[in-house]
């Protein structure tokens, strides 16, 4: 079976993945193809981190791969924390001190509009695969210990729970990273 490197060691991004690819190709991860190190990520925007993180693995490898990059954007803030995400309330922060921020920068405003929006980028095809899902900040956390990162304030359209209290199979169905991942299996299955 052909071999497509993920850029990524985080699990459950790869169990996701594979899960979607079982007998269309194998998924391998940066540790299984020897890669460490830490990837460069300083593009201003999802798909140039998508296509930095990407191209970094082809240099080093010339073995088919791919990479994720995903982004808060909130209307009210103008589109922030977006590329930003992850590091939204400093370098090493905790997502505790992200929502903390995030919270604290919407209190009083009353558009709380929100998507999150991932974007994969496949090489050496050079394909860009987007998927979105729009939803709302809540003004506290509400969570059943599941999800992560900004999950426990995100209320996606047409649902009347939190990202954080959805069963991950539910979650991965609409979400952002489920919508790409599935334009990406799409495509891979049809140009296999
Ligand atoms: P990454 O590009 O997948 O590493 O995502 C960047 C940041 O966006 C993460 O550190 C999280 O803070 C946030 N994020 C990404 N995906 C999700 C999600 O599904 N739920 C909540 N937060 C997310």
């Amino acid at each position: 079976m052909k071999k497509l490197i993920f850029a990524t060691n985080n699990k459950h991004k790869v169990e996701e993945v594979r899960a979607a690819l079982q007998g269309v190709v194998q998924i391998v991860t940066l540790e299984e193809a020897g890669l460490h190190g830490e990837i460069p990520e300083t593009a201003d925007t999802l798909q140039g981190n998508a296509l930095q993180k990407a191209q970094w693995v082809w240099d080093r490898t010339h073995t088919p791969c791919f990479a994720d990059d995903t982004g808060l954007e909130v209307e009210a803030l103008g589109g922030a924390p977006g590329v930003y995400s992850a590091r939204y309330a400093g370098e090493h922060c905790s997502f505790d001190d992200n929502i903390d921020k995030l919270l604290a920068a919407l209190d009083g405003k009353e558009n709380r509009r929100a998507c999150f929006r991932t974007v994969i980028c496949l090489l050496p095809e050079n394909r860009c695969f987007e998927g979105r899902v729009d939803g709302q900040i809540l003004t506290e956390r509400h969570s059943n210990g599941e999800g992560f990162g900004y999950d426990p304030v995100f209320m996606p359209d047409r649902f009347a729970v939190s990202f954080a209290e959805m069963p991950l199979e539910v979650k991965n169905r609409i979400s952002h990273r489920g919508l790409a991942v599935k334009q990406l299996v799409e495509y891979l299955k049809a140009n296999q």
